[in-house]
């Protein structure tokens, strides 16, 4: 991995900085030395191509033709432009659909979908992946030592595009394995799934099904390992090609493009065979409620975390998206905003989708840095400007990252746990995750995801909201951390599953361990489903605000061992304690039985986040972030409102240079 060629270590390759995703295949030739000279006049260094032409690739069984990209690579490369090629795994073509459609993913009710849209795959099939294997055996030798090409892009966004996974014959001979590897014996499955219940006891793996469509009720401890398995399968499936490439084109960097919060895949995981992640940011995307700023924040600091490194962005958003129907036309000077945030945050290059809007396909919305016709217009200004600005940038801080403090713990299981038994219909894992990023991101501190098992100490303050699932090892991480210093946020519904997704029930909750660390036990609880309790703060607590709010989603009836109160209810439970401190060991550990008004969570802990030396900035207009490196610091100030503060302009940014 210190091969400087591969440029590991700034999560990329040296001097590629500016992309775009480009799609020669749906163009004439005769275009493309005209697209790669504009390309050149707004600065791009490297264009990603070919991750859905497998027909163009592969037009009949075996019959490879590479000629074409080769034209459309050397053309870029007249103009200085490399190449990011991508396997083109998520688009088999209808031959061989035609030939073996038993690679069609069946759904939970037994459906098997058609051909016509992409990832129209069953990633367990040994016959698709037999294709997968020579094509892309095929394909990375004849471009190992084609000079232009640095790298490749695994498959596109893995795990997207399926709602389910795949309920086939394959899928669930494997899950089969998959379970007999983990519990050894049939009996200890039925132990661990808790398959007393409903006479669901299994007399051997072969038994086993997926959890397909039912009468009523699943599972949770099946539906967990499901989705644990097809994690695992994902995985899997991105390594077969990851071996391929590592082999065939050792010079050539690996990566995939991630979809920050997406649940399919557990990331940490997919992240360990590639050289670095990318990650497709689209902040106003047509699906979304809105844009927010807070949330891209989010999604851009999580991909930073899953390798804990610099990171690409493989496609960002360059024009108005759509499909059917369409999203807002982002305001001038917004795409070099959203640009410069993804830089902010960790990116070393960013990869503009896509490079011209498309004629034809599902896409024909999805606008392009050009429009339909070719043409340069606000949007090519717009972003060379952006682009010559920030390359000589782009170069120096490429692989610093910024100094954190803060964590917050996210982990997929309780992910998938909590997509399986909500508690409270409002209640979403990645919603209460983005909760508590926001009382940080409008302070401007910086934070870090990190999943559970990852050590604790480098930070100050670590937030664990939704510890549902409880391992006895994590419960002893907690403990060692807040009693070596560490302050720590845990919060409802902590502790009250076993990693096999049953009920732990040796003591009340949180447990033992968790409730001697935060000095307190669950009495009983409350699910405020629709409702809200009013909140105020406690009587003897130290904190010097006043906080009356109100707490949704969750109530704890808190007994108190040794906790203060921070905030009590205010005429329900009588008035009995909501948020909770405890001194414990060289650390304090938090509780939080209920979920504060985002504003009363502020004013409850700016002086905790003060007195940690977080430097909180509470009347922040701007978003300002910093990304460091022993001998060098950046600060990025962006300005997300249509009224100019701070002296920045509508949607302006700057960026400083200060001494470490
Ligand atoms: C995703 C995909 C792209 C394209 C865009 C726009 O991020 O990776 O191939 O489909 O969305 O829809
Ligand atoms: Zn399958």
């Amino acid at each position: 991995m210190s091969d400087p060629t591969r440029g590991t270590v700034t999560g990329g390759t040296p001097g590629l900085h500016i992309g775009v995703d480009y799609y020669p295949e749906h163009w004439p030739e005769s275009r493309w030395p005209r697209d790669a000279e504009l390309m050149a006049g707004m600065g791009v260094d490297f264009a990603r191509m070919g991750e859905f032409a497998w027909h163009r690739f592969e037009p009949r069984a075996g019959n490879y033709d590479f000629t074409w990209m080769d034209l459309a690579i050397e053309t870029l490369a007249a103009h200085g432009i490399r190449t990011v090629l991508g396997t083109p795994s998520a688009a088999p073509p209808a031959w061989l659909i035609r030939k073996h459609p038993e690679i069609l993913p069946l759904d939970s009710q037994g459906r098997r979908t058609g051909f016509g849209g992409r990832h129209h795959d069953c990633q367990s099939n040994p016959v698709y992946r037999r294709y997968i294997r020579r094509l892309v055996t095929a394909m990375a030798r004849h471009y190992r030592d084609n000079p232009h090409v640095v790298g490749w892009q695994i498959d596109n966004e893995l795990g997207n595009s399926h709602d389910d996974l795949c309920f086939c014959r394959s899928c669930v001979h494997t899950f089969q394995g998959w379970l007999a590897e983990k519990y050894g014996s049939v009996e200890a499955l039925n132990e661990a799934w808790g398959t007393a219940f409903w006479s669901q006891t299994y007399n051997s793996f072969a038994e086993i099904d997926a959890p397909r469509h039912t009468v009523a009720g699943k599972n949770p401890s099946q539906e967990l390992d499901w989705k644990r398995f097809c994690s695992d399968l994902i995985v899997d499936f991105q390594r077969l090609q990851a071996d391929i490439l590592r082999r065939e084109c050792p010079r050539h960097f690996i990566t995939h493009n991630l979809m920050s919060f997406a649940e399919k895949v557990n990331y940490y995981d997919l992240a360990r065979d590639l050289d670095f992640v990318s990650h497709d940011q689209y902040p106003s995307g047509f699906y979304l409620s809105g844009i927010d700023p807070a949330r891209s924040a989010a999604q851009l600091d999580v991909v930073r975390s899953f390798a804990s490194r610099p990171f690409w962005i493989m496609e960002q958003q360059a024009g108005i998206s759509g499909w059917g129907v369409m999203g807002r036309a982002p305001e001038p000077g917004q795409l070099a905003l959203w640009a410069t945030q993804a830089v902010a945050h960790g990116a070393d290059a960013v990869c503009f989708f896509r490079w011209r809007t498309c004629t034809v396909g599902t896409e024909q919305y999805w606008h392009g840095i050009l429009p339909h016709d070719g043409e340069p217009g606000s949007r090519y200004a717009e972003l060379a400007a952006w682009a010559r600005a920030i390359k000589p940038q782009l170069a120096e801080l490429a692989g610093s990252m910024p100094r954190v403090q803060v964590a917050i713990v996210y982990d997929y299981d309780q992910y998938w746990a909590l997509s399986i038994q909500p508690q409270n219909p409002a209640l979403r894992y990645v919603d209460e995750l983005i909760y508590w990023y926001r009382l940080f991101y409008t302070q401007n501190i910086t934070v870090d995801f990190i999943p559970e098992g990852r050590a604790l100490d480098g930070y100050s303050l670590v937030i664990a909201p939704l510890q549902y699932l409880m391992r006895p090892e994590q419960e002893q991480r907690y403990r060692n951390y807040v009693r070596g210093g560490g302050h720590l946020i845990l919060g409802y519904r902590a502790g009250v599953k076993d990693d096999q997704n049953r009920v732990r029930a040796e003591a009340p909750l949180p447990g033992v361990l968790l409730g001697e660390l935060l000095g307190l036990r669950i009495r009983d609880y409350d699910c405020l489903q629709d409702a809200a309790v009013s909140l105020r703060a406690a009587a003897d607590a130290d904190n010097h605000a006043d906080p009356a709010g109100t707490g949704t989603i969750w109530a704890d009836w808190i007994e108190l061992r040794g906790a203060r109160p921070l905030l009590c209810y205010d005429g329900y439970n009588d008035d009995g304690p909501a948020v909770t401190v405890h001194d414990y060991g060289a650390g304090r550990a938090c509780y939080f039985g209920t979920r504060p008004d985002q504003q009363t969570l502020a004013r409850l802990l700016g002086p905790l986040l003060a007195e940690l030396g977080l430097n909180p900035d509470p009347a922040a207009v701007l978003e300002v972030i910093e990304r460091a490196t022993a001998t060098a610091r950046w600060r990025f100030r962006l300005n997300h409102s249509a009224a100019p503060q701070d002296g920045l302009p509508p949607y302006g940014y700057d960026i400083t240079r200060l001494d470490p």
